[in-house]
Order: C-alpha cells, then sequence, then structure tokens
C-alpha cells in the first residue's frame, strides 16, 4: 500500500526512528542511495513561499539520481480550475512522488486518497512534518538519544510547527511542552492524539500558559514566527498577544546548562526571539537547515521502499 507523509503522526515510533538512523546514514555518505535513478521525476508544488524546503527537496531529489519538478501555483492549474485529486491522478502516471506545500490539510488528504505514489505534507496550515524529521536529527545530533528529553516550544501553539513538534516529539518519546496565551493553545485533537502516542511511547505532551514554567529544566527551547504564513492580517494582534512568549537570555537561563535552540527559520529577530539567542553559542539553526536535505532524502528513500 502506498504510503504518505501528511502528518507527523502517520509514523510509528519505530518507522520514525528508522528514518532517522538514514538520515544519518545519508549526512555521512551523501550519494549512497539512488532510489531515482533514470532519472524519475519528483514534482513539488508550492502554494506558499519556501527557501529551506524548495532548495532541499531539489538538491535532495538530485543527490537521490532523480530530476525535481518545481511548479508554483500560481503557474498551475491547481487551486484554480483543477482539484487535488484530478491533479494527482495526472501526476502519478508522471512523477515518482509528490510533494506539496499548501494550505488545507484536506487538500493534502484528498491529493493522497487513492493515489499511487507518495505524497509529503512540505507544510500545511496544520502540519510540517519534513521539518520535524531535520529537527529531531539535528536533536539527535546535538543531545544522542530522543527518547525523555524535555522539549519546550514558545508562541503560537495553534501553529503548524506546534503541532508538529506536539505529534513528532511524543512519537519519539520525548516531553514536550507548549506555552501560549489560551486562545493560542494547540488543537484539542492534536492533543488528544499526541496523548494517545505519548501513552505507547513514554512521552508526555504538557500545555502552559506560564512560559518560564516551560522553560525551566528544558533540554531543547524552540520557536516560530508569530505571524505564519496566510495569518498575515491578523499581525497586530499576534504581535500583541504573543510578546510575552519571546524566547530570551532570561528563558535560557531557566533551561538545562547545555539546552540548545532551534527555529524552523524564517525568523523574526526581536519579535519570538532576541538575537543574542538565535545568533549565540546555544542555537544549532544553521545544522538544523542543513538537516532538512538529509532527513527529507531519507523520508523519500524510505517511502519508495515501501511501494
Ligand atoms: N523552515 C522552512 O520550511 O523554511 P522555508 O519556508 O524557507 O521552506
Ligand atoms: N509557522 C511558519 C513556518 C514557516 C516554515 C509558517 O507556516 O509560516
Amino acid at each position: 500500500m502506498t504510503r504518505h507523509l501528511l502528518r507527523d503522526d502517520d509514523l510509528t515510533p519505530a518507522e520514525q526512528a528508522e528514518i532517522l538512523d538514514l538520515a544519518l546514514e545519508l549526512k555521512a555518505d551523501r550519494w549512497k542511495e539512488k532510489p531515482l535513478a533514470g532519472p524519475q521525476t519528483v514534482a513539488v508544488i508550492f502554494d506558499k513561499s519556501s527557501t529551506r524546503t524548495r532548495v532541499s527537496f531539489a538538491v535532495g531529489i538530485a543527490d537521490l539520481g532523480g530530476s525535481p519538478l518545481i511548479i508554483s501555483t500560481a503557474n498551475s492549474q491547481l487551486g484554480g480550475k483543477e482539484t487535488p485529486s484530478d491533479t494527482a491522478r495526472v501526476l502519478e502516471r508522471q512523477v515518482a512522488a509528490i510533494v506539496w506545500r499548501t494550505y488545507a490539510q484536506a487538500g493534502l488528504e484528498e491529493m493522497a486518497k487513492d493515489t499511487r505514489v507518495p505524497v509529503v505534507n512540505a507544510l500545511s496550515d496544520d502540519f510540517h512534518p519534513c521539518q520535524l524529521l531535520a529537527d529531531l536529527l539535528t536533536i539527535r545530533e546535538h543531545k544522542g538519544e530522543l527518547k525523555g528529553l524535555t522539549l519546550a516550544f514558545f508562541g503560537d501553539g495553534l501553529s503548524n510547527m506546534a503541532h508538529s513538534y506536539a505529534l513528532a516529539g511524543v512519537t519519539a518519546g520525548m516531553h514536550v511542552r507548549i506555552a501560549s496565551p489560551e486562545d493560542y493553545a494547540p488543537r484539542e485533537d492534536v492533543v488528544a492524539d499526541a496523548d494517545r502516542r505519548a501513552a505507547e511511547t513514554g512521552g508526555s505532551l504538557t500545555l502552559f500558559t506560564d512560559p518560564n514554567e516551560a522553560a525551566a529544566g528544558a533540554d531543547i527551547i524552540v520557536t516560530d514566527t508569530w505571524v505564519s504564513m496566510g495569518k498575515e492580517e491578523e499581525k497586530t494582534a499576534r504581535l500583541r498577544d504573543l510578546g510575552s512568549y519571546k524566547v530570551t537570555q532570561e528563558t535560557m537561563a531557566l533551561a538545562q546548562e547545555d539546552a540548545v535552540f532551534i527555529h524552523c527559520l524564517p525568523a523574526d529577530r526581536g519579535y519570538e526571539v532576541d538575537a543574542d539567542v538565535i545568533d549565540g553559542p546555544q542555537s544549532v539553526v544553521w545544522d538544523e537547515a542543513e538537516n532538512r536535505l538529509h532527513a527529507q532524502k531519507a523520508l523519500l528513500v524510505w517511502l519508495l521502499r515501501q511501494q
């Protein structure tokens, strides 16, 4: 059966670990796997802007022997005249996999339904599972085993990143804390899914409104933009509502002495994080950005092996 990655809990704990192991192997030996040699094409579709996702998929697909076809939705029929389902049925006859950055999770689900090739969520309004594979890889490199580590996220708990940390973090057996105002707390169904997964792995998800309580003793401190793509009209309200969740040196001082700081980027210095944190010695954001390449290559190799 064709496997897809639409949300972080589409992978079991064992599958997530297998992909991260493979990512480490591919980081050590970049041209080890060539499942797309031929070359086969992978379609990478963008409804929203991107730097890291676009570059890392294009480079990674080429590393795997394949040919990336980067499509901007603005110049395609998708989103205008054609449904995700019809687009998928056209693409599946010509490409080995479909990677899509979009708004609604429902569009990804429609794309994946009955599609013969793997569909990968390259960010939706609800989840960013490719980013999480890179983040977990980075944390593994800097901290060793993931199980039992405490990761604290600050800011927009309703964002794709917060939801993905909740699901992917507990899948890895981590203790995930999300600190946000009550109105920005993660979606209840995502919390319920994370709780179910945590019961399997020994991880946990805890919601906080007090950022200092969330930071206390954490191994990983993380934040994301306060104004995600598509939320630009709410900018004024968001800067006001999320102001006290900024990651500062004071936040880092409450965490473990050897805590690392991660951020998916792009970052708004002075808003969700101070420059002396993101550009400081505890920040591993450049490793994290590089790891998009290795993690997504491993994901594609793994998905193609399931075909
Ligand atoms: N982190 C991330 O997905 O970056 P881009 O928006 O640049 O792809
Ligand atoms: N939450 C951000 C992530 C960007 C990679 C957004 O959706 O814009």
